[in-house]
């Protein structure tokens, strides 16, 4: 049976790789897109489209039960939906930490909530996630506290399922980049030195790598993909 993978956030610059990348070795794909203009992009041999946001969690849930629906049985999700904003704890406001709360952990959360249940009712599943390595490293979260408080709830998150998931066969992975070579950060930071940060090409491989017959019997998995920034 070909793998059923749901995929969020695939519309963005790690998405559109990682899409590439699945669909390139078989996989089914099953992506919510916020924007319907957006489901145009992709190839509806290998990418099913289903429209959705993601912090809302009644329209991540339908999201989730029309996949199982069409596919049957989803073996995996890649949760890559998220956002960066900048701001010490002294500038940040109670409305950004939930704005990136919502962003980093809900539209993982939502997802998982009803995923998990389906994986335990049909022989476990694998869940990816995006981490961010100021939530391993603390010293580089103060820029960024709402970003690095919200993505630290991933790595949370994660333990508490792996704990959990030793009797079921679901297990949680997490893929932490340094910076993604996109033209976002590019843009953003226009004098550094780009050869140092981590293609989106090398995350998609190491998300391929955790979906692959071994990945899949790696546990607690916390893959760093920093390269030399
Ligand atoms: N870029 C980096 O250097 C870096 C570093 C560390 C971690 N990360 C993480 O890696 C992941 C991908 O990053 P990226 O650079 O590819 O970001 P991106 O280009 O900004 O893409 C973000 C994706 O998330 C989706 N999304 C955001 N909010 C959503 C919501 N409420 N409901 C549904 N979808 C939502 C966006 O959908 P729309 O197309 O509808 O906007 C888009 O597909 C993120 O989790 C990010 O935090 C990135």
């Amino acid at each position: 049976m070909k793998k059923q993978i749901i995929v969020s956030g695939a519309t963005g610059n790690l998405g559109k790789v990682v899409v590439g990348k699945l669909t390139g070795l078989g996989y089914d794909l099953h992506i919510n897109v916020r924007n319907s203009a957006k489901a145009g992009d992709f190839d509806p041999a290998f990418v099913s489209t289903y429209e959705a946001d993601l912090t809302d969690a009644d329209q991540a849930e339908k999201f989730v039960s029309n996949a199982i629906s069409k596919a049957g049985r989803i073996h995996a999700g890649v949760f890559l939906a998220g956002g960066f904003a900048p701001g010490k704890l002294e500038e940040t406001t109670v409305q950004e930490i939930e704005r990136m709360i919502n962003m980093n952990f809900f539209t993982a959360f939502n997802l998982i909530k009803p995923l998990k249940a389906h994986f335990e009712l049909n022989g476990g599943g694998q869940i990816i996630l995006v981490g961010a390595r100021p939530a391993l490293v603390p010293a580089q979260g103060a820029a960024s506290f709402a970003y690095t408080l919200s993505k630290s709830l991933l790595f949370q998150m994660a333990d508490m399922i792996n704990a959990e998931g030793k009797k079921t066969n679901v297990s949680a992975s997490i893929v932490v980049p340094s910076i993604i070579d996109t033209p976002d950060n590019r843009e953003a930071m226009p004098d550094a030195d780009f050869n140092k940060w981590i293609s989106p090409e090398d995350m998609a491989e190491g998300i391929a790598f955790i979906l692959s017959e071994t990945g899949s019997k790696m546990r607690e998995t916390v893959l760093k993909l920093y390269h030399k920034a």
